[in-house]
């Protein structure tokens, strides 16, 4: 799948924004998905947070989906967006694009994904969100 060299949605505040660096490597150089995951997962996990005005977990990650790859020195911002709200869940929609050399305003939206995070009570328990607000 190849996307367009694309801008980013400068209307629109990154849930986080990381350089990608050297330790975050795999074993060919380039950036390892692990580390974006974990990157995206953090974002997403922001945004759940505050909605749930508490803590949350992730329960389930669908659709993640690498479309370019990351590589050292990117300035890589994470977009988090809730899309839906049940009992105890959020589902929250994800866009990651990477700045390749800073300056030149190259940027590629690297992946997207949608997670879901469940809001849990000081017994790890679901807990309603509606009531906790
Ligand atoms: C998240 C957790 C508390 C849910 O507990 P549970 O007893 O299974 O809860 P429920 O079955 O009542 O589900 C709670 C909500 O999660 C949703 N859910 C459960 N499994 C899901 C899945 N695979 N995908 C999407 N949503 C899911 C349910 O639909 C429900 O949503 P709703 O209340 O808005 O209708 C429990 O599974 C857990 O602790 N998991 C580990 C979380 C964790 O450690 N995450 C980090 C991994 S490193």
């Amino acid at each position: 799948m190849s996307t367009p060299v694309t801008k980013l949605p400068v209307e629109k505040q990154p849930s986080i924004r990381v350089l990608a660096m050297p330790a975050d490597t795999n074993a060919a150089g380039d950036i390892f998905g692990g580390w974006l995951m974990s990157q995206v997962d953090i974002a997403g996990s922001i945004v759940a947070y505050r909605y749930a005005a508490g803590r949350v977990v992730t329960v389930a990650v669908n659709n993640f989906v690498f479309i370019k790859p990351v590589f050292v020195g990117d300035l890589v911002s994470i977009f988090a967006e809730l899309t839906q709200v049940g009992n105890t869940s959020m589902t929250i929609d994800i866009n990651a694009y990477s700045e390749r050399k800073r300056g030149e305003a190259e940027c590629h939206l690297v992946a997207q994904a949608k997670l879901t995070y469940v809001a849990i009570d000081k017994d790890r328990k679901p807990r309603p969100i509606s009531k906790n607000r």
